[in-house]
């Protein structure tokens, strides 16, 4: 193996990450996250902290939820900083990283690591004094798709719970942006950006998926390639397949309607 100059990963451990797929079935949720409509395991996020980071760096998340990546990466030792637009995110995101803290108090990694959750607008990232960073790792909106039509049943039950389905109403939220090109150019434009906050060299990972919407597909993950490659290179896609999902009978008898189990993780680098 040659001097690792990216990350802290023995070869093989290299070499399994780079399968260009990999299958990763989230495991249940927390009840105190359970409220935030969408979110991607931190198991899943460390596996990418620790392959495009070295301990000690530090990575951003511009849209962060309830903080799985902040969690991923105090768990990894990399210090890191999350944008969040709702407040109750940004909120949950804080008290998820003092939980994680506390159980792992003692640890000497911990203690060194800065975390810092920033409720805001991911379009203002330079504003935030955030200093620059050696990797983004982030989820976008799926477009509007949390204000559409279609699964009734669980949208029904998760009401019945308390639980948020929608982001926010915050006009700043992209994901109540209703035109699918506009909503397009300012997903680019946030992410674009990140440019001077961003390491040379450094790699951007978004996790999207294409949008199934009134019978046809909007390719969101390859137009968001293909226009955010204009700003950075598009290096890469690696899908995250889910294989624990009931499949829903779409379409049956009459039609092809997939039942769509996987994400792409586009990376980007800063070159
Ligand atoms: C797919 S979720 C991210 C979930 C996150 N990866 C996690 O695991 O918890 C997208 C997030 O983007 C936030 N968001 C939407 N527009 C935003 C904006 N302009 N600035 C910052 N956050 C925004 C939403 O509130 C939502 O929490």
């Amino acid at each position: 193996m040659p001097k690792n100059k990216l990350n802290d990963l023995d070869p093989k451990t290299w070499l399994k990450f780079q399968k260009s797929w990999f299958i990763h079935n989230p495991p249940p949720r927390k009840r105190d996250v359970l409220t935030h409509p969408a979110k991607f395991p931190e198991t899943l996020a460390q596996e990418f902290i620790e392959f495009f980071t070295k301990r000690g760096q530090t990575v951003l998340d511009p849209m962060c939820g309830t903080g799985s990546t902040l969690i991923a990466a105090l768990r990894a030792g990399r210090h890191s900083y999350g944008i969040e637009l709702n407040p109750k995110y940004a909120a949950i995101a804080r008290q998820m990283v003092e939980q994680e803290r506390i159980s792992r108090q003692g640890k000497a990694d911990v203690a060194e690591v800065v975390t810092e959750v920033i409720q805001g607008d991911a379009a203002q990232a330079c504003q935030y004094h955030i200093p620059v960073v050696d990797y983004v790792l982030t989820s976008p909106p799926y477009w509007d798709m949390l204000h559409a039509k279609g699964a009734e049943n669980q949208k029904k039950r998760r009401e019945t719970q308390g639980l948020d389905v929608v982001y926010s109403d915050d006009p700043r939220d992209v994901g109540n942006i209703h035109d699918y090109q506009e909503f397009l150019e300012h997903l680019v434009r946030i992410y674009a950006g990140l440019k001077p906050l961003l390491r040379v060299q450094a790699y951007v990972t978004i996790i999207v998926k294409n949008v199934k919407k009134g019978g046809k597909i909007y390719p969101l993950a390859w137009d968001l390639g293909r226009e955010l490659g204009k700003i950075y290179v598009l290096k890469d896609e690696k899908l995250w397949l889910q294989d624990n999902q009931r499949l829903a009978p779409f379409g049956l008898g009459s039609a092809w309607v997939s039942n769509t189990f996987h994400h792409y993780c586009l990376q980007f680098r800063n070159e």
